[in-house]
């Protein structure tokens, strides 16, 4: 069947691409035909995880963006323009985690926090939109939530507070940029084998825990979130706006402790 992939002659910003999920769905979206400029703090990564994409056949680009600083992010909008001549997909995903104890925060911390995690991905998303708005372009903005979101660990209090927000953000932009043809969905993962989960998971104790909160007995992979992203990037979800899919192997419906022995 001609034109069988997903998103043929799309083109993608991803942030936080140069690692983990990002790349991963950088390179799930280049599979599926789009174009992706990648993204991230990390330049020496994000280029070469761009060249290995780009080895592999891909139409790819790097540029640095640090998405707390909505100068850079409308200048990575626009580079996407500049260097492949549109804008269709906007996928806000670059976070940090921070481990402090409530007690213990400080200031700066909460700040440093906030300013990737949530005004990162309100400064990615408005770029987004208005070069999308600016073009007629009926696009799809994907936000990279959490279940934490909706459940907690008490010493990622700012990165918690950040996926409660964007949640509400995406849902807030889905409702404002609906008239523009303009679709705003998030991905709400659980654990996921990546740099930024084996901070926590590389501790055994903590991998028992995880798994003891995950029916499914086992953290996910990249590619399990990447694959929701194509599908809320493509005219697959064409109705689908506002909303979080949830991607945990079951831990959300989970409401009380078992162990991983009697499942
Ligand atoms: N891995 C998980 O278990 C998990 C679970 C739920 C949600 N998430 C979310 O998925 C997203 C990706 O997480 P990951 O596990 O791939 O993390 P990761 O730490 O492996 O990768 C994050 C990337 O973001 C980049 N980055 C950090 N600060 C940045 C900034 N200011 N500007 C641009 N780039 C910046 C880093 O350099 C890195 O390449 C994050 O939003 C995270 O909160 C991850």
């Amino acid at each position: 069947m001609a034109n069988a992939r997903a998103l043929n002659g799309k083109i993608a910003v991803v942030t936080g691409a140069a690692q983990g999920l990002g790349r991963a769905i950088a390179a799930r979206f280049v599979h599926e035909g789009a174009a992706v400029l990648l993204s991230d703090i990390n330049d020496k990564k994000g280029q070469s995880a761009a060249d290995t994409l780009e080895a592999s056949g891909g139409r790819v680009a790097y540029v640095h963006c640090d998405v707390s600083k909505p100068e850079e992010t409308a200048a990575l909008m626009q580079a996407a323009v500049e260097i492949f001549g549109g804008l269709d997909i906007a996928v806000a995903n670059a976070a940090v985690l921070d481990l402090t104890d409530f007690l213990e925060i400080t200031p700066e911390d909460w700040e440093r926090v906030l300013s990737v995690n949530l005004s990162g991905f309100f400064y990615t998303g408005q770029a987004a939109a208005r070069e999308m708005v600016d073009r007629g372009t009926p696009g799809a903005i994907i936000n990279m939530s959490s279940v934490n979101a909706v459940v907690a660990i008490p010493n990622a209090v700012a990165y918690g507070a950040c996926k409660g927000g964007v949640q509400q953000l995406t849902k807030t932009m889905a409702i404002a940029l609906a008239k523009h043809g303009i679709r705003v969905n998030a991905i709400g993962p659980g654990t996921i084998a990546t740099e930024m989960a084996m901070q926590i998971a590389q501790d055994p104790a903590a991998l028992r825990k995880i798994r003891q909160r995950t029916p499914m007995d086992r953290m996910g992979e990249p590619a399990e979130i990447a694959s929701i992203a194509v599908f809320l990037a493509s005219d697959q979800s064409s109705y689908v706006t506002g909303e979080t899919i949830y991607a945990d192997g079951g831990r959300l419906g989970l409401n009380y402790m078992m162990d991983v022995a009697d499942q």
